[in-house]
């Protein structure tokens, strides 16, 4: 067969594969028909599945147990008692669903009702198989070994802190994940060095004042009155605490208060969600925020707390690895370009947060934003994907071995 169509072949069946995901789209923790398809997938590929003992979700090792580069040494897989020998690059694809209605009229929309693949998670996975099908093939080059994460519950930001607890970094040298983007091309891959995506921190904040009658509002303390001027004066933090060459966004989304039209409640709860890209800046943000939550409600005269949900922290790229992207993604014949900082928040920071690496969008033009229910890909773009991460294993693979041999002529000398 011509190399041309088995790369048609590969497209096809990648496309097939997203369409089947996308039809049964699963939410995060409970996506055991999605983990149980893929482990069959790279089971019919002869790839070897690591048990790290995780529910739902799936890890996976190409490389490092056979080849001239080798001496048959296994690698650590999870034990945290053996050391690697091999340089070792992982891929991430994030798995899950998100709870909403599709409305594209697909004919592989999703067949379950309130469910939807809405953020092309469906896409990521497809393309982290293709690329482990096309490395399975070429395992014999590997200098190395490519460790391979389906990583579930990326919507509620809990899966990559639990792989991480499950020891899936252990050994791993650079990491790389991918976003689609549906406002860049198919055929341009974004790919940009230091802060990407936002550290995404929820809070709630309850006032409580003193119930009284509306009639007379001396006697009581008012928390409406309280919420309205702390929501205010939030505004004030982005505007006068945050340098003009940093950003920051403080959303109120939700308020509570009152039970009648003639009564003062004697409580208000607001909530909503903060953006940053620094933890430098997230700091001064949530310490502001307190500061202003506390002084308000003391000025008049009730007493309001803040309950902070820790989101994942900014994602930052090593730009080391970012700039091993950028060659890669051109080198495939890829437009790259930086992409704008996105305020969207991403759990994939958890890993950078401990392993060099970097997180890069893949041009998709799709119709809508992530998370809407018309969300669309262009599915041209699925081999683009696949290839890349596969590129990008044995690039950075061989950057390291590089990197590996030099150090050891170092302390030769
Ligand atoms: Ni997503």
């Amino acid at each position: 067969m011509s190399t041309s169509a088995t790369r048609e072949n590969l497209a096809q069946r990648l496309i097939a594969i997203r369409r089947r995901l996308h039809e049964y789209p699963e939410l995060s923790g409970e996506e055991r028909a999605t983990t149980e398809a893929i482990k069959l997938w790279l089971s019919e590929a002869g790839i070897r599945i690591v048990d790290y003992g995780l529910p739902t979700g799936v890890i996976a090792e190409i490389g490092g147990s056979a080849g001239a580069a080798f001496d048959g040494q296994a690698v650590a897989q999870g034990s945290g008692t053996s050391v690697p020998r091999f340089p070792v690059v992982a891929l991430r694809a994030d798995i899950d669903a998100l709870p909403i209605r599709e409305e594209t009229g697909l004919p592989y929309a999703s067949k379950v009702d309130g469910k939807m693949h809405a953020c092309g998670h469906d896409f990521h996975t497809a393309a982290l198989l293709g690329a482990a099908f096309g490395l399975k093939k070429r395992e014999s080059e590997l200098p190395g070994v490519v460790r391979l994460l389906f990583q579930p519950a990326e919507e509620k930001a809990k899966g990559a802190q639990q792989l991480i607890a499950a020891g899936v970094l252990e050994g791993v040298n650079a990491i790389y994940g991918i976003h689609n983007k549906p406002d860049l091309p198919v055929g341009t891959i974004g790919v940009r060095g230091g802060p990407l995506m936002a550290a995404a921190d929820g809070f709630v904040v309850e006032v409580d004042g003193i119930g009284t009658h509306a009639a007379s509002p001396e006697a009581g303390s008012d928390p409406i009155v309280t919420a309205s001027h702390i929501i205010t004066a939030l505004q004030s933090i982005v505007s006068r605490n945050v340098s003009a060459l940093d950003s920051a966004v403080i959303s109120v989304t939700r308020l509570h208060a009152g039970s009648a039209w003639n009564v003062i409640s004697e409580k208000a709860v607001f909530d909503g969600t903060i953006r940053t890209f620094t933890e430098h800046v997230r700091g001064t943000v949530l310490q502001r925020f307190e500061q202003v939550v506390a002084g308000v409600a003391l000025a008049f005269g009730t007493t309001a707390r803040v309950k902070w949900i820790e989101g994942p922290p900014a994602v930052v790229n090593d730009n080391r690895w970012a700039e091993i992207a950028s060659r890669t993604a051109a080198a495939q014949g890829n437009t790259v370009v930086e992409p704008a900082l996105s305020p969207a928040g991403e759990d994939f920071a958890f890993y950078l947060r401990q392993t060099p690496g970097a997180f890069l969008f893949i041009g998709v033009d799709g119709p809508q934003q992530w998370h809407h229910p018309a969300f669309d890909l262009s599915e041209e773009a699925l081999p683009v994907a696949a290839k890349l991460l596969e590129n990008l294993a044995l690039d950075a693979l061989r950057e390291l071995t590089v990197t590996e041999d030099a150090k050891q002529e170092d302390v030769g000398d």
